[in-house]
């Protein structure tokens, strides 16, 4: 069950809020998967860990999203639980031996990646030789033009990717390569490079593909980080895919997360004190806010209305968090009107990628269970009539 509004406004007149609180836009996720399912000339794999909520999953389904990507058996268990008839891949490089064991025996999953000779044995291993496997080999690729950087955990170096490429041929019924820009990737060439890296491995290896997969990376929108339009990416992408020997026969994946569903959900958080500058605020960086503290993120943010009128002199905020811990901070800049003060609620925007996912509950302190739907616009959106223009084209806007 969920409660419904018309808009979240309503929710600062209830002083029911006694926890941070999510708040979902359900028609957002129609507008991010019909754009990304229509201007992709391939197959979008959810990347489950972005927002593994069920009423999100639910709602990606019900849009067509009919492959997942996930990370872990729990992943795994919980897309199964919701669709039967969906086809998992399990995209994490370095897997439990029981989770692969689990995954292939009882959850019908035939999709692994991996970037080790060592992964390998092991997929081979507890799939008991499985001869229906779809193996997909994760390269290590810059990720010079992300704000999240990916690439130095997993992915095998384009020196030995060729003979791992090889031998995994050998083992497989079908054999891919895929690789992640990093995320929240700030311009398609990453793509461009990405995909001329892989396909010179893929020449080397001299190995036909079944499946080229570029991974997820794909930007939402942020206070100062507006990404060019989304459309550039996927031209990128089929241009370079175009270019590749033997593409007709290799099937293009994709893992988008955030693109997917970061405008989806908005936070709303209250005001426990003032000091100067700073807002001590009832969610922090142990819980939904991760991306505002050490990576820095600039959310979009309002202040919710109630009957007084605020100041209209906006001013640069920093927030700390609830817990004791002093890197529960949040440096920002966050600006809200100069008269903020202890009881007023903020929207803070674009928390439907990774912020409820990362939450923990450390010192007690955990958002509200219930998700509250609301069908008013977000704060900030990649996609229909209120997009955010480029910065390119902003420069071309002014200069007209
Ligand atoms: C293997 C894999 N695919 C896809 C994603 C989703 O990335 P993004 O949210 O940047 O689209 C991630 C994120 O970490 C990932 O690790």
């Amino acid at each position: 069950m969920h409660s419904q509004l018309q808009s979240i406004d309503s929710l600062a007149e209830t002083s029911l809020l006694h926890q941070p609180q999510f708040v979902l836009r359900p028609h957002t996720l129609k507008r991010s998967a019909e754009y990304l399912q229509d201007v992709f000339q391939g197959t979008h794999l959810f990347a489950v860990k972005t927002n593994p909520s069920e009423t999100v999953l639910q709602l990606l389904y019900d849009q067509g999203i009919s492959s997942f990507d996930v990370a872990s058996l729990e992943e795994v268990k919980l897309v199964r639980r919701l669709f039967s008839d969906v086809t998992l891949y399990f995209m994490h490089p370095v897997k439990p031996r029981y989770a692969i064991r689990q995954a292939y025996h009882e959850f019908g999953v035939r999709h692994f990646s991996l970037d080790s000779e060592a992964e390998l044995v092991k997929i081979l291993e507890e799939t008991d030789h499985a001869t229906d496997l779809n193996l997909h080999v994760r390269l290590s690729i810059p990720n010079n033009f992300a704000e999240l950087a990916l690439a130095e955990k997993f992915g095998v170096n384009l020196q030995d990717a060729p003979a791992l490429i090889k031998q995994v041929a050998q083992a497989a019924m079908k054999v891919g390569v895929s690789f992640h820009v990093g995320s929240q990737c700030m311009h398609p060439d990453a793509y461009r490079i990405a995909m001329r890296m892989a396909s010179q491995v893929v020449r080397q290896a001299d190995v036909m593909l079944d499946y080229f997969n570029v991974g997820g990376g794909f930007p939402s929108v942020y206070p100062g980080m507006i990404p060019p339009d989304l459309q550039s990416y996927f031209d990128a992408i089929h241009q370079e895919f175009a270019n590749i020997p033997n593409h007709e026969s290799m099937q293009l994946l994709a893992e988008p997360g955030r693109a997917m569903v970061a405008e989806s959900m908005s936070l709303i958080v209250r005001v426990e004190m003032r000091k100067g500058d700073y807002l001590y605020i009832n969610d922090g960086t142990y819980g939904s806010l991760f991306d505002a503290g050490t990576p820095k993120f600039i959310f979009p943010m309002k202040l919710l209305c109630k009957e007084e009128v605020y100041s209209t002199d906006l001013r640069p905020f920093s927030f700390y968090g609830p817990t004791c811990d002093s890197l529960d901070h949040m440096e920002g800049p966050f600006y809200l009107p100069s008269d903020v003060a202890e009881g007023d609620y903020i929207e803070i925007g674009q928390m439907g990628a990774y912020a409820r996912s990362l939450a923990t509950a450390f010192n007690g302190f955990q958002c509200a269970d219930e998700l509250i739907h609301v069908s008013d616009e977000p704060l900030m959106t990649m996609y229909g009539d209120n997009k955010a223009h480029s910065a390119h084209e902003k420069l071309e806007i002014i200069a007209a």
